[in-house]
């Protein structure tokens, strides 16, 4: 279906005409008989929402049952199995899945006996698989590890685990199922640096609170307490964790003040991703929104809605899939793993689609926010899901604008070294599709729920520097009732 819109003059006085089903410019007769401006611009957009018909490659991505959504076990071997037939595309996807949940791409990673240590000796305090800080544990660890590892970079002869994309990228819907490319929005990533680094220092003789950011210290008091309280496991913890201390790299899992006030700052789901002991610092704070991966465009779906490219990232400045999935590898240290190896990986990736919402629908007012939309909405979410198809400054958005100082603090177009990404300083307007799973919102995830962003209860106002949730005031001074039939019609996106 085509979506035919009339721009005259500013792109929010343009005029939308009906949803005809065929790719021919309508009559003028047909268009709205009011619209009288004689330098009309026609201006089409493709419907943003295409029905989908791409296949899951017999794979579940989205399910209620856990172990179903991990095929039953047979990720283990799925990528030895492509390997000896290269030829079959499903194997392919399959081993590509199993890359998702648990390959960890020689990255720097935390040392296993760390890991295991806490992870198995804390699950009053931190759940079983670190649930406590939203990650989900692996019913097929052995371990009882959380879902989201795989193995990394050693440390001289300590084995690591470092994150796999499933550790941020797989996450359970408001409804319990559980969905590959849903944000983990209760991952507290910066709580669980802080008990993996802080905590062993922290009861190490000479460590002073005093040097210490106290909001950091309180996340991990309760940890502390029990390695005090318990003099056998806090000499099982030396000896678990001895080998490490013959390694001279530890002293790169060191960190700041600065970084540990950071952890202790972010929201469940939200992180700085260029801040120690990640591989590349941009030394600025930022906090970063853990975004959805589904329905990424690729090629044809990029030239269909002229998008410049797949613009990832918040900035936009990743091209495609293959480009970011090079940055990531880049991240580690081995030369291991090349483009070639990874195709598994990005084919996979590209068949993600966002479930369905499993509330009731009510038609008028979802088509009553589908013509909201096209008229108010669709000249900034106009390619594919609802991505836009340019940036914007931030300063045009209002949103918070410390994102746009990532990779390049000091904004000479100039990345960090190691980086190979473009800054833009300027923000994209995200795909749309499975809003209605989403409990974090803007780019800093300051904003809850579309209620919030549409400010049904009030006026978003507060303006704190890299958190604030300002800005986006599109639709928030419409009635009462127009705000409830765009969320309605956002939900079914
Ligand atoms: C520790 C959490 C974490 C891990 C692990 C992780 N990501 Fe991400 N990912 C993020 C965050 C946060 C962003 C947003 C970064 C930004 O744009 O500033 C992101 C952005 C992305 C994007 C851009 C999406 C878009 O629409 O712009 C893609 C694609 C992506 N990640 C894929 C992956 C893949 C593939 C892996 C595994 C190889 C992975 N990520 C591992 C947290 C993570
Ligand atoms: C001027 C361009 C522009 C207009 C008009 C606009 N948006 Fe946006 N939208 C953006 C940008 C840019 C972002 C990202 C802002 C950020 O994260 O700071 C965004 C973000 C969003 C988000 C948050 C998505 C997420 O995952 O965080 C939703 C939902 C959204 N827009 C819906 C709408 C709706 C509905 C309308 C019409 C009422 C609308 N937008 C109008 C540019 C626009």
């Amino acid at each position: 279906m085509l979506w035919l819109l009339l721009a005259c003059g500013a792109p929010s006085k343009s005029q939308f005409a009906d949803g005809v089903d065929s790719t021919e410019p309508l009559e003028d007769e047909e268009v709205d008989s009011s619209i009288e401006d004689t330098a009309v611009v026609e201006v089409e957009y493709l419907d943003p929402f295409p029905s989908d018909m791409s296949s899951d490659f017999g794979l579940t991505n989205t399910g209620f049952i856990l172990e179903e959504v991990l095929e039953y076990g047979a990720l283990e071997n799925a990528c030895e199995l492509y390997a000896e037939f290269p030829d079959d595309e499903d194997l392919k996807i399959r081993c590509g899945k199993a890359m998702f949940f648990y390959e960890g791409f020689g990255g720097v990673g935390i040392p296993q006996p760390l890991l295991d240590f806490v992870n198995t000796k804390f699950t009053d305090e931190l759940g079983e698989g670190f649930a406590e800080y939203g990650m989900i544990q692996d019913p097929y660890s052995e371990k009882g590890r959380p879902i989201g590892y795989g193995a990394g970079a050693p440390i001289g002869s300590v084995d690591t685990l470092a994150y796999s994309c499933a550790s941020c990228h797989f996450g359970q819907l408001p409804d319990g199922r559980y969905s590959v490319g849903m944000a983990n929005y209760d991952y507290e990533t910066g709580k669980q640096f802080l008990a993996l680094m802080l905590l062993p220092q922290s009861v190490m003789p000479g460590f002073n609170d005093d040097e210490h950011d106290p909001e950091a210290l309180a996340v991990i008091e309760p940890l502390r307490q029990k390695l005090w309280g318990n003099p056998l496991l806090f000499a099982q913890m030396g000896w678990d964790l001895l080998p490490l201390l013959w390694q001279s790299d530890m002293s790169a899992a060191e960190i700041t003040r600065d970084v540990e006030t950071a952890y202790a700052s972010w929201r469940s789901g939200t992180m700085d991703v260029f801040i120690p002991p990640l591989p590349l610092d941009d030394e600025t704070h930022i906090v970063s929104k853990i975004p959805t991966l589904w329905s990424i465009p690729n090629a044809v779906e990029q030239e269909t809605y002229e998008m410049p490219d797949a613009m990832l990232s918040w900035t936009g400045g990743s091209p495609n899939l293959n480009h970011f999935v090079s940055g990531f590898l880049a991240l580690g240290d081995s030369s291991d793993w090349t483009l070639e190896d990874v195709q598994p990986l990005v084919a996979y990736l590209e068949t993600l689609k966002a479930p369905e919402s499993l509330d009731t629908e009510y038609p008028a007012q979802v088509e009553a926010g589908r013509d909201l939309f096209n008229l108010e909405c669709l000249d900034c979410h106009n390619g594919y899901q609802g991505s836009s198809r340019e940036l914007f400054s931030f300063e045009e958005i209002g949103t918070d604008h410390q994102m746009q100082y990532i990779l390049d603090p000091d904004l000479d177009g100039v990345p960090i070294a190691g980086v190979d990404a473009q800054p833009t300083h300027q923000i994209k307007a995200p795909r749309l599709t499975g809003v209605w799973a989403k409990t974090r919102l803007l780019h800093n995830g300051s904003v809850d729920s579309l209620e919030e962003l549409f400010c049904i209860n009030g006026e978003r106002n507060d303006d704190t520097p890299i958190f604030g949730n300002v800005g986006h005031v599109y639709g928030c001074d419409w009635s009462e009732q127009e705000k409830r039939d765009i969320i309605a019609f956002l939900r079914t996106i």
